[in-house]
């Protein structure tokens, strides 16, 4: 099932932040642009739901968590700082008609 999140990149407003927050369907999704792409992950931490959303992306393309600043790997939900947690992640479609979450 695809949900779309967005028109456009403008409209998810990555000038303000590398992180944003959007709704897909019922849940609350976190989508980073790390360099050139679009990752889309829980916005509920894994150890004890910090939001990831609020967090930031550090100089390794990581997802920090504001809470207790673990670490993640938005590529593949690999717990980076060694917790042994992993991070929800689903893939992104860009097309001309908008930007869709692939949920499985
Ligand atoms: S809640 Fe995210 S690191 Fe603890």
């Amino acid at each position: 099932m695809t949900i779309k999140i967005a028109e456009s990149r403008a409209e998810l407003d990555f000038d303000q932040r590398q992180v944003v927050r959007v709704k897909a369907g019922d849940k609350w999704v976190s989508v980073a642009q790390v360099g050139d792409r679009l990752f889309a992950f829980a916005d509920k931490c894994p150890h004890a739901g910090g939001c990831l959303s609020a967090g930031w992306i550090n100089p390794l393309g990581n997802i920090v968590c504001p809470l207790h600043r673990y670490t993640f790997d938005v590529t593949n939900g690999r717990n980076t700082s060694g917790e042994g947690y992993y991070l929800k992640r689903w893939p992104i479609e860009e097309t001309d008609d908008g930007i869709f979450l692939i949920l499985s």
